[in-house]
């Protein structure tokens, strides 16, 4: 096996808690690669003005494959008033490191599996026909579209006159806005765009094939916004028609989808959405196999970059607790979603296993899996520590 350079991102709080550990498990799994480690997140926004220096994007480029921790994002205003002093009044501006990527890269396609363990005790339990409660595995993957949306930043309070304008020529807008003077509007777009909607569909349909699903869901609302919506709905019917036969194509509204996803989550395989019903979907499915712990996720580009992270934020009121005490199966799973990008299947699928083992067994849990508060007392009160859960899947590996 030839040597890899992966990238490390662990930024703030608990991302670097939680990297630190899946570099562990990494190592013990026999895979051979070197860590570069790139700075993102706040302390180079505080020193140095930008939270995502050309020296970390620069890596990126480089080696192409990176596991990212967290970071920590505060307002505008907060974020001015940490800048170190000698940087401060001198148009500095905070954005996300995040979305900075995203963009950069042109990471559109985002993918959000949330498969349950059996045995977590985090696991959705419902009242089935006989009024018993059942536990039913879900096994879905959310497609999300990372990119454009209503996450694409062209938004603007009282927009300039061109842009007023050209809303005037549409009589909806004539009929249901005109009456607002223009510095009391606030106007966030959704903009799709053919190109990259077709890319997240045909990901979706890729991955259902690839890993046996029967099922692509659209989980969009095209009976209300037509055309974008509509847009995705109708190039999924093309492809699927075209391109993928196979495989059924199922069409539900975002709203409605929260409502049947307590019902009956394991109807559905791969679900397909623009960036935010995506992130709306992906969020309400992790909530049903355990929650922030267990939820991880991947951004690839048209150009083959790929950045792993668990979809957990920085914690940062966990970052100082001298035994660390967060879950890190999600930033572990990251890592198993890039070892399956590379290639590394088996690897991947021996990390799986060895997660699915400890938890099956019931006798290492997180406070989180425990239902505990997290306070630092949590180890005394029986849960493993991050450390300790780790150690339990190094030593399944074996
Ligand atoms: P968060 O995800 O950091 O934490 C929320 C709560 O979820 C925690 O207090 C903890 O109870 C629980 N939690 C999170 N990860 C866990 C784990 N691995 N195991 C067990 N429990 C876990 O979200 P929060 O508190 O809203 O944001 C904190 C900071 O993180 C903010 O600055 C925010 O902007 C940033 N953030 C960064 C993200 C990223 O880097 N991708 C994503 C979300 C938030
Ligand atoms: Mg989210």
């Amino acid at each position: 096996m030839a040597k890899r350079t992966i990238v490390a991102l662990p930024g703030d709080g608990i991302g670097a808690v939680v990297l630190k550990e899946a570099v562990r498990v990494l190592d013990a799994a026999g895979f051979n690669a070197d860590y570069v480690y790139g700075d993102i997140g706040w302390d180079f926004w505080c020193k140095e003005g930008n939270p995502l220096p050309q020296r970390t994007i620069d890596l990126i480029a480089k080696h192409k494959i990176a596991l990212f921790g967290a970071i920590t994002s505060k307002p505008k205003d907060e974020a001015a008033a940490e800048l170190s002093p000698a940087l401060q009044g001198k148009g500095f501006s905070y954005s996300s490191p995040i979305v900075g990527l995203r963009q950069h890269f042109g990471l559109d396609i985002c993918v959000r599996p949330c498969r349950s363990y059996k045995g977590n005790p985090l696991n959705f339990i419902r009242r089935g026909k006989d009024g018993n409660p059942e536990e039913p595995m879900v096994d879905v993957v959310i497609f999300r579209q990372n990119t454009e949306g209503l996450y694409g930043g062209v938004e603007w309070s009282n927009p300039p006159q061109q842009v007023y304008d050209a809303l005037m020529t549409h009589p909806k807008f004539r009929e249901n806005f005109g009456w607002c003077p223009k510095e009391e509007l606030a106007v966030s777009t959704r903009i799709l765009t053919l190109k990259y909607t077709e890319r997240i569909i045909r990901a979706a349909f890729v991955h259902a094939v690839k890993y046996g699903y029967k099922s692509v869901t659209v989980c969009e609302k095209p009976n209300v916004i037509r055309e974008t919506s509509g847009l995705m709905w109708k190039v999924a019917k093309d492809i699927q028609k075209n391109a993928f036969p196979a495989i059924q194509l199922h069409n539900t509204n975002i709203d409605a989808q929260m409502m049947w996803l307590t019902k009956n989550p394991e109807d559905y395989g791969v679900i397909v959405a623009s960036n935010m019903f995506g992130d709306i979907a992906s969020d309400a499915f992790a909530g049903l196999i355990g929650g922030l712990g267990f939820a991880c996720s991947a951004q690839f580009s048209e150009d083959g970059i790929g950045v792993f992270e668990p979809t957990h934020g920085s914690a940062p009121k966990y970052a100082g607790y001298s035994i660390p005490i967060i879950n890190p199966i999600a930033m572990i799973e990251s890592a198993c979603m890039m070892l399956e990008y590379i290639d590394e299947k088996n690897i991947a699928a021996r990390i799986r296993k060895a997660i699915a083992g400890v938890i099956e067994e019931g006798k290492v849990r997180t406070y989180d899996m425990m239902k505990l508060s997290g306070k630092p007392e949590v180890v005394t009160m029986g849960a493993a520590s991050t450390i300790q859960m780790t150690d339990a899947i190094i030593a399944r590996l074996k």
